[in-house]
C-alpha cells in the first residue's frame, strides 16, 4: 500500500494505515524546530513523531495548521510518559491541546512505567481510543513479555511498538517475535546507532549514488521497520524521505544485517 504522496504505509491491523518514513522531531524545538517541521511537510513528510517529553506538541500543531496541509493526512504520533500513568486522560487532553486536534493517530507509553507493563494503564489507553481521542494505541520500549502481558489482561494488543533499532542493534528473532504478535515495530535512533563512516555502508551507497543514511533507512524500510529519522537540516530532511527510487539487493541486506 501506498500513500498518495509515493510513501509506503504499514497497516496497523485495524484500519489505521501508517507512513514508513516518519520525521523524528526529538530537539526540535522553538522556531527551529517549527521551520523543521514545516520544511519536512513541505517535501513531503505525512508522518510526525512527537512525545509529551520532547516538549514540542504546540511547534508540531502549528506547523501542520500553517502548512495547509489537511489535518486528516498526517499521521501524528505522541507519548505518555510513564510518570504521568497517574493521569493519562488529563495528560492526553493536554497533548490535544498543545498539538491543536482533536485526536491523534497513535498514542504511546513512552517507557514502561516504573519499569513494569502496567496492565490498567494500557486499559485506560484501550478507553481513550474507544472514545476517538486516539485513532489507534500502542507501546515504546517494551519487551515480547511485557507485550503479552497487556494482551491477556485485555485482549488487545499494542499496535506498534516503538524501540531503538539500527545496524548494530539487528535482532532477527526480535522482528519476528513482534511479527507473530502482529505488533508493527518502529525503529527509534536509526542513524544515532549507525557509524555513517562504515565501509561496507560506503560501498553499498556509492554503488546506488545515494548517501549512507539513506542506505540505512532503506535497509530498516526493507526489513519491515517504519523509521523516524531526525534532522534539523532541509537537505537531510528531504533526502531522508527520499529512499523510494532505489532498492537493496539481498545480499547487501545480509552484508548489512551482519554489522
Ligand atoms: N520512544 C523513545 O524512547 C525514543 C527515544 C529516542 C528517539 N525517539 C524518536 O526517534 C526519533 C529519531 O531518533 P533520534 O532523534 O534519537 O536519532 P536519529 O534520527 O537516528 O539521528 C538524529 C541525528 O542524526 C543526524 N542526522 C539526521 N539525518 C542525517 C543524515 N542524512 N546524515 C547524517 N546525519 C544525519 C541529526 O543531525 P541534524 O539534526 O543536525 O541533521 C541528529 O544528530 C526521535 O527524534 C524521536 O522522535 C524515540
Amino acid at each position: 500500500m501506498t500513500s498518495p504522496l509515493g510513501v509506503p504505509v504499514a497497516d496497523l491491523g485495524t484500519g489505521v494505515t501508517m507512513p514508513v518514513v516518519g520525521l523524528g522531531t526529538l530537539r526540535l524545538t522553538g522556531r527551529r524546530g517549527y521551520r523543521a517541521l514545516r520544511y519536512a511537510l513541505e517535501v513531503g513528510y505525512r508522518h510526525l513523531d512527537t512525545a509529551t517529553a520532547y516538549r514540542n506538541e504546540s511547534e508540531v500543531g502549528r506547523a501542520i495548521r500553517d502548512s495547509g496541509v489537511d489535518r486528516g493526512e498526517v499521521f501524528v504520533t505522541t507519548k505518555l510518559l510513564p510518570e504521568d500513568a497517574a493521569r493519562a486522560r488529563a495528560t492526553l487532553a493536554q497533548s490535544l491541546r498543545a498539538l491543536d486536534t482533536p485526536y491523534v493517530d497513535l498514542w504511546l507509553v513512552h517507557w514502561p512505567p516504573h519499569g513494569q507493563a502496567d496492565p490498567p494503564l494500557w486499559r485506560e489507553f484501550l478507553a481513550l481510543r474507544d472514545e476517538g481521542l486516539c485513532r489507534s494505541v500502542g507501546v515504546s520500549n517494551y519487551s515480547i513479555a511485557q507485550i503479552d502481558e497487556l494482551t491477556a489482561a485485555t485482549g488487545e494488543r499494542p499496535v506498534v511498538n516503538q524501540i531503538p533499532w539500527s545496524l548494530a542493534r539487528y535482532d532477527p528473532a526480535l522482528l519476528a517475535a513482534h511479527a507473530d504478535r502482529g505488533v508493527h515495530v518502529e525503529g527509534y535512533s536509526p542513524l544515532r546507532g549507525t557509524r555513517l563512516r562504515d565501509r561496507a555502508l560506503g560501498e553499498i551507497a556509492a554503488r546506488h549514488g545515494v548517501t549512507q543514511a539513506q542506505v540505512v533507512l532503506r535497509w530498516h524500510v526493507e526489513l519491515g521497520i517504519t523509521v523516524i529519522p531526525k534532522s534539523a537540516r532541509p537537505e537531510r530532511i528531504k533526502s531522508n524521505l527520499d529512499l523510494f527510487g532505489f532498492s537493496l539487493t539481498p545480499e547487501e541486506m545480509a552484508r548489512l544485517s551482519r554489522r
